[in-house]
Parts: structure tokens; C-alpha cells; sequence
């Protein structure tokens, strides 16, 4: 099985560039399962229902979310019936939605975690704790992904090293930028940093770069405005072994449309 890993939709570039990447892959055959972060989806600014939708309509499997779930109020009554849109696993216990979705894909079950993380972000509970919690739910479920939301390079690269081997793949995301450090740890486990974005490349993490520089140089609030320029698709693409549920190969990519 190959599984598609997409980092940070933003706003309607990364929609469009992410439909047609994701629709010529499928079609091709490069990969049967994609799971992309959607967080940045609707302008920047989470997610709406309508908008989750239209990316799973167009290839993805699953979504995944990290710090901004919550900006678009809409997406709450959205998220409590949701199928294929999960948020972080380890936001306070009675928040909407769920952390985890086993889905059976037909080549087998596979399970998706979403955590985020503590450092350099909003209090929430511990990752690694509710990690191994979570992961008792996915008894006899042999491919299970890890999206680990987070702002530390050292917090994603610790819990890669604290998965290694209990779980498919630990990929990162919530920095926009891509790393180039996507690896099979010792133990078996498919690892990246950072998948990077989905959207326009010439800005500032998605965001229009003049704005974004205004607010630099002068300190002034600005309004964060989605940029245009060069959307491209970034993550990896990982092979499995559908028997084991153990990676055998990682490759990094970026695609234009
Ligand atoms: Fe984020
Ligand atoms: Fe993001």
C-alpha cells in the first residue's frame, strides 16, 4: 500500500493544488490512502464542513487538524458527526470530535492519530501520555499513522523516537516548512519533521508577504491575507507492507500542479 502524508492546507491555492495532485495520483496509482492536514484550510483559518467536504471529495481519506481547529466556529456541530475529519487526540477530555479514526480500507484497517504539541503552543495534555492510550484502541489494527502536530523540532523528533516501531509513520506538521530528515528509524517506523505546505510558496508560511513583513518591521496587527503565487503539494509518500503494517520505503515530495 502507498499512503500519501499532505502537510498544511492553505486556503483555496492549497485546495486546488491538493485536488489536482491528489486526482492524478489516485488515477496513476502512486498511492491508495491520503491523509492530509486541513487546519489551514478555509482562508488560513481552519476548517469549515463544506470545505472538508470538498477535500474529501477530491481524494483525501482522512484530515487532520492541529492548533487552529477551532477558528471557524461552524466546524463544531460539523466535527461532532464527522466520519473522516479528526482533531488532536490530546485537546481537554468533552471538546468535540475524536482523536483517532480507524477506517478498513479494503487492503486492511488503518488507524489515524492526530496529536499537538506542548512546546511553544497552547497548553494541552500530555502527547505522549495520551499517545499510549490511544494506541490501545488500535488493538489488532497493524497500519496506524500519527499526524504530531507541533512547533518543536525536538518535541516531533522525540515522540518519533517514543513511536518508534509501535506505529506505520510519525510525520510532522504545523511549521509550512518542509525538513529534510524523512528517515525509517531503527525500529522501523517511517519519520518525517515537518511535511511542509500545501499552498502558495511565494509567501510568508502561506500568508501574503507584504502584509506579513508590514507586521515585522512595524509591530503593527495586520490582517493575515492567503498569498497566491506557486502552490505546490508537499509530504510523503510512504510504502507499506499491508501484512505487517511496517514501512519499507519514505519519499519526500513537492508537486506543482
Ligand atoms: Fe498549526
Ligand atoms: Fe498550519
Amino acid at each position: 500500500m502507498k499512503i500519501l502524508m499532505v502537510g498544511d492546507i492553505v486556503g483555496s491555492p492549497g485546495r486546488q493544488v491538493f485536488g489536482r495532485v491528489v486526482t492524478r495520483m489516485k488515477k496513476e496509482k502512486l498511492t491508495d490512502f491520503v491523509v492530509a492536514n486541513a487546519e489551514n484550510a478555509a482562508g488560513g483559518k481552519g476548517v469549515t464542513g463544506p470545505i472538508a467536504e470538498e477535500l474529501l471529495s477530491v481524494g483525501a481519506d482522512i484530515l487532520t487538524l492541529g492548533d487552529h481547529t477551532w477558528d471557524q466556529k461552524e466546524l463544531t456541530p460539523y466535527i461532532e458527526k464527522a466520519e473522516r475529519l479528526i482533531r488532536p487526540a490530546n485537546f481537554p477530555p468533552g471538546c468535540p470530535g475524536s482523536g483517532l479514526k480507524i477506517l478498513d480500507v479494503g487492503l486492511g484497517s488503518v488507524a489515524v492519530i492526530n496529536l499537538v504539541g506542548r512546546t511553544f503552543m497552547q497548553a494541552n495534555d500530555c502527547p505522549f501520555r495520551t499517545v499510549d492510550a490511544v494506541l490501545k484502541k488500535c488493538a489488532g489494527v497493524k497500519t496506524i499513522l500519527v499526524d504530531f502536530h507541533a512547533e518543536a523540532t525536538s518535541e516531533k523528533i522525540a515522540m518519533g523516537r517514543y513511536l518508534d516501531g509501535r506505529v506505520t509513520c510519525m510525520v510532522g506538521t504545523h511549521t509550512h516548512v518542509q525538513t529534510s530528515d524523512e528517515t525509517l528509524l531503527p525500529g522501523g517506523t517511517a519519520y518525517i519533521t515537518d511535511l511542509g505546505m500545501t499552498g502558495p510558496k511565494e509567501s510568508v508560511i502561506g500568508r501574503d508577504a507584504k502584509t506579513i513583513l508590514a507586521r515585522f518591521i512595524t509591530g503593527m496587527p495586520a490582517k493575515f491575507i492567503v498569498a497566491s503565487g506557486n502552490p505546490v503539494l508537499e509530504g510523503i509518500v510512504i510504502d507499506v507492507d499491508n501484512g505487517t503494517g511496517k514501512a519499507f520505503g519514505i519519499e519526500r515530495i513537492r508537486c506543482s500542479e
